[in-house]
């Protein structure tokens, strides 16, 4: 089974003052990922879709009173955007062939302190086992901590969750840069793509501070996919910007990347 992360970077205007759907880009990504050719699951990011509310309304850290209205109309509107965002990305793949069914992960998932504890993966693995392509995404959760109730939870925990508990052998992760780097590629002309990443490889990961990413960005990825290699499943960083990237990605072909194993 495949595991295919689409970055909210990649679909999305990141650093819009609103949620800005980058159609031209997810045109060509819903084409390109249809050429899978094993079951699959989609897993989509954020974007401006959902990092602008995240942010404004603070969700995460405490409440200011046990029934914080403020908070309380963050997750409703961070919920209800990452939900039409979602159904904007499935009506694209099923336009391209796949059959793509939109899984709500605050529906089924709760945190504790910000990581997946309760979580339901049969309804994931049945929606496969019976031919569908499962999409899911970043989303605004509930979390078992009385203190902080609410939790931005990433695509890229619930990637390395459904990997661990569906075994899943190809992991994939696309976003808007070629793999990790010895130095922020941004600012840095000498900085070299790093083929492979272990636990062993020294990193200097510079994030641009300029875009808003309450999910900790490229570090928080690479965490995510070393605790995921610790448990013996390599995973693999491509650039959904470049044309043919996913779509040899996810039939298996080689692609220019960063390995994370
Ligand atoms: C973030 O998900 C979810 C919300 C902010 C609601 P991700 O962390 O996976 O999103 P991207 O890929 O960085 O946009």
């Amino acid at each position: 089974m495949i595991i295919l992360k689409i970055g909210g970077s990649a679909l999305t205007i990141k650093d819009a003052q609103t949620p800005t759907l980058d159609e031209k880009n997810l045109e060509r990504i819903a084409q390109e990922a249809s050429f899978y050719n094993d079951d699959m699951i989609i897993v989509h990011g954020a974007g401006s879709f959902g990092h602008i509310y995240a942010q404004q309304y603070k969700i995460g850290d405490k409440p200011k009173t046990p029934k914080d209205d403020y908070k309380i109309e963050g997750m409703c509107i961070t919920q209800a955007s990452m939900q039409l965002f979602n159904h904007k990305i499935i009506t694209k793949l099923q336009e391209k062939g796949i059959p793509a069914i939109g899984v709500k992960p605050s529906s089924f998932v709760m945190t504790r302190n910000k990581r997946i504890e309760i979580c339901d993966t049969s309804i994931i693995q049945r929606y496969v086992d019976e031919g569908f392509v499962p999409v899911v995404y970043g989303d605004a959760v509930l979390d078992l901590n009385d203190d902080v109730k609410f939790a931005i939870l990433s695509g890229d925990q619930i990637i390395t969750y459904l990997a661990k508990e569906l075994k899943c052998n190809r992991v994939i992760l696309s976003s808007d840069v070629d793999g990790i780097f010895t130095d922020n590629p941004k600012n840095n002309p000498d900085a070299e793509l790093i083929e492979v990443v272990t636990r062993d490889t020294q990193l200097k990961v510079t994030d641009n501070q300029d875009q808003i990413d309450v999910t900790g960005g490229m570090m928080g990825k690479i965490n995510e996919l070393l605790a995921l290699a610790d448990e013996g499943i390599e995973s693999q960083i491509i650039n959904a910007e470049v044309e043919g990237n996913i779509q040899q990605a996810v039939s298996g072909q080689k692609v220019k990347g960063t390995l994370i194993r």
